[in-house]
């Protein structure tokens, strides 16, 4: 075997899902931030994690309001993964900018895009310090599914964005 960084990792385990990870800002709008770095913790009851970099803004939402819609986001929409994940919602309205179409989910405030195939609703029940990002674990109280959508995912790292194919 040969060594490599771990930054170099991920494509080597693509493809990758990835999400948009939707909290709320003060003034009741949704902001949208992309987020590869997630995964299932548990299922009875239902939980999962992501972690989240200590520069993001949605840090500081998630801190005052721990709700927190992360949404898999449908190949329609692939194009908004770039945008939302190199701009902030501390200076941008993301979803104005990028012209995102939103739907309301029942069970919450936070909108997610119209083109979602996988949908969590749940609140931040524990943080974990993980050097330059910070673990959260998430009681997720509603799923939705679309299954009309076809889901995004990362290949070659996060180099190319499309759909998964078996075989
Ligand atoms: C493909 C891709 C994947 C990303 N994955 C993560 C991630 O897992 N965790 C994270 O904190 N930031 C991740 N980012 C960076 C955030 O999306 C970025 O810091 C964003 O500006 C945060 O937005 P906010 O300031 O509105 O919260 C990713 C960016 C891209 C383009």
């Amino acid at each position: 075997m040969k060594e490599i960084k771990i930054a170099q990792a991920p494509v080597f385990t693509s493809p990758n899902p990835l999400t948009f990870i939707c909290s709320q800002k003060e003034d009741g709008t949704t902001n949208m931030a992309t987020l590869a770095f997630w995964t299932f913790a548990s299922t009875n009851p239902g939980k999962i994690m992501f972690s989240l970099n200590k520069g993001a803004y949605t840090l500081e939402l998630l801190k005052k309001n721990r709700e927190v819609v992360v949404a898999l986001p449908g190949i329609d929409i692939a194009n908004k993964l770039i945008a939302c994940g190199t701009s902030s919602g501390r200076d941008t309205n993301k979803i104005e900018k990028f012209g995102i179409e939103m739907q309301k989910l029942d069970g919450t405030s936070i909108s997610v895009p119209k083109h979602t195939r996988l949908a969590f609703v749940g609140s931040v029940c524990e943080t974990l310090d993980a050097d330059d990002h910070i673990i959260h674990l998430c009681d997720i109280r509603k799923v939705y599914v679309d299954e009309s959508e076809n889901g995004t995912f990362g290949w070659n790292g996060y180099a190319e964005f499309a759909s998964a194919k078996k075989g």
